[in-house]
């Protein structure tokens, strides 16, 4: 059960994102006349000033000081945001209402705090809603990296799978993921495909499209409905039903234990496996290997964004050791994990790195 929301702060609580997007651009113009350009800016979305000033000066050739051209960065954020600055449509009901409900509520931002106090003061969102705030200045690393979100849950003194954050860039839910909580995509600053490919359980527009709510036990039925839905719909439930369809192919007369996968490929190619079983019992093929297999042999030497795995056990199957290290070779700690038991219709996600903490390397 849901019992602490751990907010991501730009893009999802305030409408933030083009007004640092433009402090960046003014700052680059006036101190090192060079252009930046949104497509510049993509890759640090959600990852705090530190990392997108070395990113941008590395890629640019700059002699960049990451104290100096935050400094920067921030007033001309200021300055833009005056008179301005909004919160996104739906937060502040949500933050309400779950405040109201008796949820934890923190703030986990990868910007600095002197970032979010601007933000705060011209928005006039009470602070005091909030039970903790961690900012990027707070921690040695900031997202995709998990410990802003194991920071923040601690801060609520709350498990992190008892929180659900709120998150509108891919580094975010790869933070989020990594920490091990659940997670909304909202759709600030990227499409639905790449949050659910970052870890996303449910995507909106914005907050405005969650209804509202008046208790801890009223939020998780709506949440868990909502999850629902969005998976039919979405990308997590054309794998599953894949991986759903290609288990009636499974060939396991000795076990009985039938087992369906599908992978979905870097190129956004599905490729399907069932277990294959044999009288010699070690020559035993499980369903996650067929589909890999399958998707090698149709694209060469590939990577795995995502898997889906069906069974009929109580608890959905997760791959076994042998499949880790196998998928290991072409997954990263990010691949999606999607389990499901068409037995009882319980759901489990993970990303790949929980599942397989250590991989064993060649040298
Ligand atoms: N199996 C899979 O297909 N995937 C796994 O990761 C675990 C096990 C299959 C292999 C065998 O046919 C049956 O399940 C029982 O072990």
């Amino acid at each position: 059960m849901i019992q602490g929301i751990l907010f991501d702060v730009d893009g999802v609580i305030f409408d933030s994102e083009p007004f640092i997007k433009e402090a960046y651009y003014k700052y680059y113009d006036s101190f090192y006349h060079k252009t930046v350009t949104e497509a510049d800016m993509a890759p640090y979305v959600g990852t705090g000033e530190g990392s997108s000033i070395i990113g941008l000066g590395e890629s640019l050739g700059l002699d960049y000081d990451v104290e100096r051209d935050k400094k920067g960065i921030y007033e001309e954020y200021g300055r833009l945001i005056k008179g301005k600055l909004q919160c996104m449509n739906g937060s502040k009901r949500f933050i309400e209402n779950a405040h109201k409900a008796g949820l934890k509520l923190a703030l986990a931002t990868s910007a600095d705090r002197s970032k979010l106090d601007r933000s705060l003061n011209e928005t006039g969102l009470a602070a005091d809603l909030f039970d903790f705030i961690v900012s990027g200045d707070m921690v040695a690393r900031t997202k995709p990296d998990g410990s802003i979100y194991r920071y923040a849950a601690s801060g609520l003194v709350l498990e992190n799978d008892q929180c659900l954050v709120v998150e509108d860039a891919v580094a975010g839910h790869m933070a989020a993921k990594r920490a091990g909580s659940h997670s909304i995509g909202v759709k600030s600053s990227f499409g639905e495909q790449e949050l659910v490919l970052s870890g996303a359980d449910l995507v909106m527009q914005d907050l405005s499209e969650f209804p509202d709510f008046d208790s801890i036990g009223q939020f998780n039925e709506i949440y868990k409905s909502l999850c629902e839905e969005f998976r039919k719909k979405s990308l997590i439930g054309t794998l599953i039903e894949k991986a759903s369809k290609v288990i009636e192919n499974a060939y396991a007369p000795y076990s009985k234990f039938k087992v369906g996968a599908a992978v979905l490929t870097a190129n956004g190619n599905i490729y399907c496996g069932c277990n294959v079983e044999n009288a010699s019992f070690g020559g035993t093929i499980c369903a996650e290997r067929g589909a890999a297999m399958a998707a090698i042999a149709a694209e060469g030497r590939t990577s795995f964004n995502a898997i889906a795995i069906t069974s009929f056990s109580d608890e959905p199957a997760p791959p076994c050791a042998i499949c880790r290290q196998f998928l290991s070779e072409f997954a990263g700690p990010d691949m999606q994990v999607y389990l499901y038991s068409l037995k009882n219709g319980v759901y489990r996600h993970y990303n790949f790195g929980t599942l397989m903490p250590s991989v064993f390397e060649l040298d």
